[in-house]
């Protein structure tokens, strides 16, 4: 399932996409926001916790820039979100990342820049490759020792 997320920032654009989908028959959720003023890291979070339910589901998180967004996103721990704003980061996230988020910029970029970003993202499989699983391993590994910062006796004073 596609789920998607976004503060007013990228609201519109957040709406533009969904229609696309819609033409395409393609299924996808909502997290808000309806357009009125949001807290990116709130609809972040909670599109970030919905798609970790699945292992195939994928979020779409907009802000103005893309960026807070992208930030708040990357601190849930599983989520690998990538902020694009060209096809071929958008292409090689997917491939090489295996991202399970898309940030988008509703300010930086045009709707159909923004349709055509999430299109080839969507259409991209992970290529599996082991360097690649490695790299996205040692992704994991950080956030495993992050997690375990002020809990380990040693760490302690
Ligand atoms: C909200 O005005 C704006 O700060 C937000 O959409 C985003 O650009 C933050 O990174």
């Amino acid at each position: 399932m596609i789920i998607f997320g976004s503060d007013h920032g990228g609201y519109a654009t957040k709406e533009f996409l969904k229609k696309c989908l819609d033409k395409r028959k393609i299924p996808f959720i909502d997290c808000g926001c309806d357009g009125s003023s949001v807290d990116y890291p709130d609809i972040a979070e909670k599109v970030c916790r919905e798609v970790l339910k699945k292992p195939d589901n994928k979020g779409v998180l907009l802000c103005g820039t893309g960026i807070g967004i992208s930030i708040s996103a990357n601190k849930v721990k599983g989520i690998r979100a990538a902020l694009c704003s060209d096809y071929y980061s958008a292409k090689l996230t997917r491939l090489h990342n295996d991202s399970n988020v898309l940030c988008l910029g509703g300010r930086t970029i045009g709707e159909e820049v923004a349709w055509e970003l999430l299109e080839v993202w969507l259409n991209t499989a992970y290529s599996g490759d082991s360097r690649h699983t490695a790299r996205i391993e040692k992704i994991a590994a950080i956030e495993a020792r992050e997690n375990a910062v002020g809990t380990c006796s040693e760490c302690k004073e």
